[in-house]
């Protein structure tokens, strides 16, 4: 009987600790609702921030940058190009021969490293230095078939990832860092020149004809292939937008009047704050212990880099606060980021039946010996929820740059024509679960506008993009044949 009673006791704990779980749970949930009407809001807000960060510098939270890219390729594009790609985790070197209308790209080359995670926080000289001598190693190990033409330098694009002021397209001061870089005195610097007087240590001679971020390499890249497309979004370990504005529309360019009448701006829509948002305790204190406190918080609600982590604190304080994994808290769950997206994107998918690659993450990254089903169930919610969040956000930055440009009409008399965002990024690339959300949302806010509407994957944007920027404006352009 003694025997009995304790079990009982047990259980009635058990139960009492789970409805506490169950607790943060619901309430975790409610706060990260979306419901359409709040996207709308959302999207709406984001439209107005984007005219107030067109109207002036500074105007607005949304930094919607001038990018001096007021042509995008048009297929002629020749010759030998070299990109090179910072961007979250991996920096990437490219080579690409292109070959106008009749050949496309003929031959693409590249080699991807991942930053050494000192690199990320240390001083600009390390990592500018790390970048040139990873381009040097490429060139100098490059095949007899690689020729530029006689007396020819080489020339590259760079896409620098990060929020940067231009007054050229050759060049431009970083304003801030953003995702896990941090590194105080390359902020407010020409990182064009950086990068040079970096390859001219080593006695490296290329000069770079274009810097750009990766959104519009995206979007560069994406209309090189396909004509109709209008945007470009990145969601990997950032988030971030680019779109073709009419000048027109930008008071800020003052006197600066595109030949095209068109200029492609980086929106840096990472930063987009509203009250709309669907901010919960956990983002807060997320932003609060973030390299970059009170910014990027749209970012950190979306980007690859932030979904784990914002489980990994759920999943914290329910097992510090309801003991969700037993008396005491596993140690590893402590760590910040341990939790990546790629774990909480397979966890997430799941389909069998005991839910093995659950407890396969929970033991490998978490160590937890033991977990119930009931638990596996638990952990696949919470990534649903988080997962749920950010693609329905993102969805309703689509939506506003949709409604921006006057693109989701339903009918005006004649053919619509058809808008493509062009987007890349693991998350959209890899995390079937957030892509399959983030479409059906974009559909349900343009209802039968989407039907003009696509999204699609466009990869290597930041790469292939970087070199068709570079060959549209070469040193050596006006010596081709027209
Ligand atoms: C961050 C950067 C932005 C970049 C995005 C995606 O938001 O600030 O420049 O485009 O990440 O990589």
């Amino acid at each position: 009987a003694a025997v009995g009673v304790l079990v009982v006791r047990n259980k009635m704990m058990s139960s009492g600790k789970w409805s506490k779980v169950m607790d943060l749970l619901n309430e975790f949930e409610e706060k990260c609702g979306t419901p359409t009407s709040q996207l709308s809001q959302v999207a709406e807000a984001m439209r107005v921030e984007m005219d107030a960060g067109l109207a002036a510098e500074g105007g607005s939270k949304l930094k919607m940058l001038i990018t001096y890219v007021d042509n995008l390729p048009t297929g002629d594009e020749k010759g030998l190009f070299y990109a090179l790609d910072l961007g979250g985790t991996n920096f990437r070197v490219l080579r690409a021969l292109l070959g106008g209308k009749e050949k496309g790209i003929v031959k693409r080359e590249s080699e991807e490293l991942s930053i050494p995670p000192h690199l990320m926080v240390g001083n600009s000289r390390a990592l500018f230095d790390f970048m040139a001598s990873a381009l040097a190693k490429f060139i100098a190990t490059e095949g007899e078939d690689i020729e530029l033409p006689p007396g020819r330098q080489r020339e590259l694009g760079f896409t620098f990832s990060f929020p940067i002021r231009q007054i050229s397209i050759a060049s431009g001061t970083l304003i801030k860092w953003s995702k896990g870089f941090s590194i105080e005195d390359t902020v407010g610097e020409d990182v064009v020149t950086k990068l040079t007087n970096a390859m001219g240590r080593i006695g490296l001679d290329v000069r770079v004809s274009a810097l750009i971020n990766d959104t519009v390499g995206t979007l560069a890249k994406g209309r090189y292939s396909n004509p109709d497309v209008i945007a470009a979004v990145i969601l990997g370990t950032g988030t971030n937008a680019a779109y073709v504005e009419r000048a027109s529309a930008i008071p800020k360019l003052q006197d600066l009047l595109p030949k095209s009448g068109e200029m492609v701006i980086n929106m840096e829509w990472g930063n987009f704050l509203s009250s709309h948002l669907p901010l919960t305790e956990y983002d807060q204190s997320l932003d609060a212990d973030s390299l970059n406190p009170g910014e990027q918080i749209y970012e950190k609600l979306i980007s690859g880099m932030y979904l784990g982590e914002i489980v990994r604190r759920v999943l914290y304080r329910m097992a510090k606060e309801a003991a969700l994994f037993g008396d005491i808290v596993p140690p590893k769950l402590k760590i910040p980021f341990i939790i990546r997206s790629q774990d909480m994107s397979a966890m997430h998918h799941d389909m069998s039946s005991d839910l093995e690659v659950v407890d396969k993450r929970l033991k490998n990254i978490l160590e937890i010996t033991e977990s119930s089903l009931k638990i596996r169930r638990l952990v696949v919610k919470v990534c649903d929820i988080v997962a749920t969040r950010g693609a329905r956000l993102a969805a309703s930055g689509i939506f506003a740059i949709v409604k921006k440009l006057g693109r989701d009409a339903v009918e005006d008399g004649e053919k619509l024509q058809k808008s493509v965002i062009a987007v890349d990024g693991a998350l959209f690339e890899h995390y079937t679960k957030f892509r399959n959300c983030l479409e059906s949302t974009l559909q349900e806010l343009l209802g039968e506008a989407y039907k003009n509407i696509s999204v699609e994957l466009s990869n290597d944007g930041s790469g292939i993009g970087a070199a068709l920027l570079a060959a549209s404006h070469s040193q050596y352009l006006d010596l081709e044949e027209p």
